[in-house]
C-alpha cells in the first residue's frame, strides 16, 4: 500500500517530519464539476486542523478523497511521509486514518459495546466461535475513558443517549479500529450548545492522546476554540492554511472574502 518514502520530493513539498498527511496536486471532477481542484494540503501529528469555506467549496470532497470513499481524478495522498495508495475505506484505515460519518452510523436499539464492535466483533475459544463480552467490554471501557467521555455506561442503549454522547461513541470507534487521523464533517451541525460544547471537548481530548483531527466546520468561533491550524477552501480550491495562534478571525474572513471578490472579477 505504500511506496517506499522518497525524502527529496517529500523536501521539495515542503513537508517537516510532523507532517502525518499531506495532499499533492489532489483534484476530483465530477463530470464537469471541478470538486477540488489542484490540493496541496498538509496537516501536522498531534494537532486539530480545521477546514473551512462555503457551501460547495469542495471540503466534503476533499476528506472523502483521503478517506477512500472516492477516487481522485489525478494527485497524491501522502500519509507518514510516503506516498498512499488509497483505493477504499479499508485502505484508509490500515492508516490509520477514520472518519466519524456525518449520520454516526450508529444503531439506536444496540448498546454502546456492540456499536462499538459492530461487524468487527471480538471472539474467543476453539476455532474463534465465541463473542468475547469481557473483552469488548474492556475495550469499550478503556477507549472511553481515554477520551473521557460522560457516557454513564458501557451497557447503555444508544436510543437512549444524547447527540454529544453519541459521537462520544462514534469517536471512540474510530479509536477500537485503530484511528490515529480522525476526519469529522461538520460534528456539531445537529447539535445544541451544551453537547456542542461536549463534542469539542472530546475533540481536545483526543488532541491530548496525540491523535490529529481534521475538522469540518462552518462555525469560526469553534476554529479558534479548538484548532491549531486552519485552511480555507473556495470553489475547489486550498486558498490558504494559517497557525490560530497567529491569526484571527477578521484575517480568516478576508481571505474568504478575498477569493470571492477574485473570483467576481474574474467572472
Ligand atoms: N457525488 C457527487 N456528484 C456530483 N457532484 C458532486 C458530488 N459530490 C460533490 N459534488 C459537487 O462538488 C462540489 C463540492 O461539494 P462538497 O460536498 O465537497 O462541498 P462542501 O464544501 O462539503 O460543502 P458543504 O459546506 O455544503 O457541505 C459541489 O459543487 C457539489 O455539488
Ligand atoms: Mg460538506
Amino acid at each position: 500500500m505504500l511506496e517506499s518514502s522518497n525524502l527529496e520530493h517529500a523536501n521539495r513539498f515542503g513537508a517537516t517530519s510532523e507532517t502525518i498527511l499531506e495532499t499533492r496536486n489532489l483534484s476530483k471532477s465530477f463530470g464537469a464539476v471541478q470538486a477540488v481542484r489542484n490540493v496541496n494540503w498538509s496537516v501536522k501529528r498531534g494537532e486539530v486542523c480545521a477546514l473551512l469555506g462555503d457551501n460547495g467549496a469542495g471540503k466534503s470532497t476533499l476528506i472523502k478523497l483521503i478517506t477512500g470513499a472516492i477516487l481522485p481524478s489525478s494527485g497524491e495522498i501522502w500519509v507518514r511521509g510516503s506516498r498512499a495508495r488509497i483505493t477504499g475505506p479499508s485502505d484508509a484505515l490500515n492508516l490509520g486514518i477514520a472518519p466519524v460519518y456525518q449520520d454516526l452510523a450508529l444503531i439506536e436499539g444496540r448498546n454502546v459495546i456492540q456499536n462499538m464492535f459492530l461487524g468487527s466483533e471480538l471472539t474467543h475459544g476453539p476455532l474463534n466461535l465465541f463473542l468475547d463480552h469481557a473483552r469488548m467490554a474492556l475495550e469499550t471501557t478503556r477507549v472511553l475513558g481515554e477520551i473521557r467521555s460522560r457516557i454513564p455506561s458501557a451497557r447503555a442503549v444508544v436510543r437512549k443517549l444524547s447527540g454529544g454522547q453519541r459521537q462520544a461513541v462514534a469517536i471512540a470507534r474510530t479509536l477500537i479500529r485503530g484511528g490515529q487521523i480522525i476526519i469529522m464533517d461538520e460534528p456539531t451541525a445537529a447539535l445544541g450548545v451544551e453537547q456542542t460544547r461536549e463534542v469539542l471537548q472530546l475533540i481536545e481530548n483526543l488532541r491530548t492522546q496525540g491523535r490529529t483531527v481534521v475538522l469540518i466546520t462552518h462555525n469560526m468561533s469553534q476554529v479558534f476554540q479548538v484548532a491549531d491550524q486552519v485552511s480555507v477552501m473556495f470553489r475547489g480550491e486550498m486558498i490558504g492554511t494559517k497557525r490560530v495562534k497567529d491569526t484571527n478571525q477578521e484575517e480568516v474572513i478576508s481571505m474568504i472574502v478575498g477569493a470571492k471578490r477574485e473570483a467576481m472579477g474574474a467572472a
